[in-house]
């Protein structure tokens, strides 16, 4: 090509003109190379400066850097306005309404019965107990047994207790958590002051009041003059927590064959009696078949059910409502999130 001023404000006209005509920056980009860049004609009128006159080379010089001046100009000029373009169109398109509802996820809760369960286990950790634990699947010495329960005991029925097969096995799912009593005394030395929470099984039939899964805590106290007033004070002090502080318990004369004598506990909560649970000093002959010498120890138990005291306590009327597991029944404990 050769230099002449036509040609030079001619490549400066057309590079200004597809500057302004460029849409976006993007387009504005691909101006850029094709009309400012290297290979652009404005560049190489620029670099073909040496081949000519120092006359020539001073007057095309400055008629070059003018234009390049404008080209530029305008290109920053668009460039800005394109920009402020696209920020507006952003804050349009990528608007975020702040005031939607949040997507919530659920939290999981914890079931009122192991709320229950929980503030259960406080309450007699706070008094120096310990939790014990024990197998739900258990032996059917320990389960009878050990706890002086004869065979022809009518616990021991088909009716009554789940048997595992092999029968041969003699394993059971455990039908109360008192085998846990005999675990303990087995392995420690008095004192000893436990409770266990825990699973239990029975082949009745889900309704309003029975369910075949159910809890039970068990209470054992051994230790040198434990006396029956122990076992009193300690149903109230369990009682009056769970319950209320004006809640009072009686003890109504039973028979379990692992204590002797026995009772079953009873409170008064809302003017009337109910029924809450077995108790009683520990048969000596069981605290002997566990090698601990009954002369010098005496000892308490008792033992209750867990969902019958979640259903008098928050007035559950139906057993299917604790078992069934839907959600709302253990939000409306407060359990998880809502
Ligand atoms: N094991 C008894 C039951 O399941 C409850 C019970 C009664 C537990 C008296 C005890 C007790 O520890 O002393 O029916």
């Amino acid at each position: 090509m050769s230099l002449t001023s036509q040609s030079v404000t001619a490549a400066a006209e057309e590079a200004i003109s597809a500057i302004s005509s460029a849409a976006d920056l993007d387009q504005l980009k691909q101006v850029r190379i094709d009309f400012i860049g290297d290979k652009s004609k404005l560049a190489k009128a620029n670099q073909s400066l040496g081949t000519l006159s120092p006359e020539q080379r001073a007057e095309f010089g400055k008629l070059i850097g003018m234009e390049r001046a404008k080209v530029n100009q305008a290109f920053e000029a668009r460039k800005i306005a394109l920009e402020a373009d696209r920020d507006a169109r952003v804050l349009i398109e990528e608007r975020v309404d702040v005031t939607l509802p949040g997507r919530r996820s659920l939290k999981g809760g914890l079931h009122p019965l192991t709320l229950l369960t929980n503030e259960i286990s406080d309450l007699f950790l706070g008094l120096g107990y310990r939790i014990a634990e024990g197998p739900e699947l258990e032996s059917e010495w320990l389960s009878f047994d050990a706890l002086n329960i004869p065979a022809d005991h009518p616990a021991r029925t088909m009716q009554d207790t789940f048997f595992v097969e092999p029968l041969d096995a003699k394993l059971v799912l455990r039908p109360h958590t008192s085998p846990v009593q005999i675990r303990t005394m087995l392995n420690e030395k008095p004192p000893i002051y436990i409770i266990c929470p825990g699973r239990t099984y029975r082949a009745d039939e889900l309704d309003a009041t029975h369910t075949p899964v159910f809890g039970q805590v068990e209470g054992l106290v051994v230790d040198r003059g434990i006396t029956m007033a122990d076992l009193k004070g300690t149903l109230d002090f369990f009682a009056r927590s769970i319950f209320g502080s004006d809640v009072k318990t009686r003890l109504r004369p039973s028979f379990f064959p692992f204590t002797e004598p026995s009772a079953e506990v009873d409170f008064f909560f809302r003017g009337r009696w109910i029924e809450w649970g077995g108790c009683g000093m520990v048969n000596p002959k069981v605290l002997q078949a566990c090698g601990i010498d009954s002369d010098e120890f005496t000892g308490f138990a008792f033992g209750m059910g867990l969902e019958r005291t979640l259903m008098v306590r928050h007035g559950i009327a139906d057993m299917h409502d604790i078992v069934e597991g839907d959600i709302r029944f253990s939000q409306s404990f407060g359990s998880g999130v809502r």
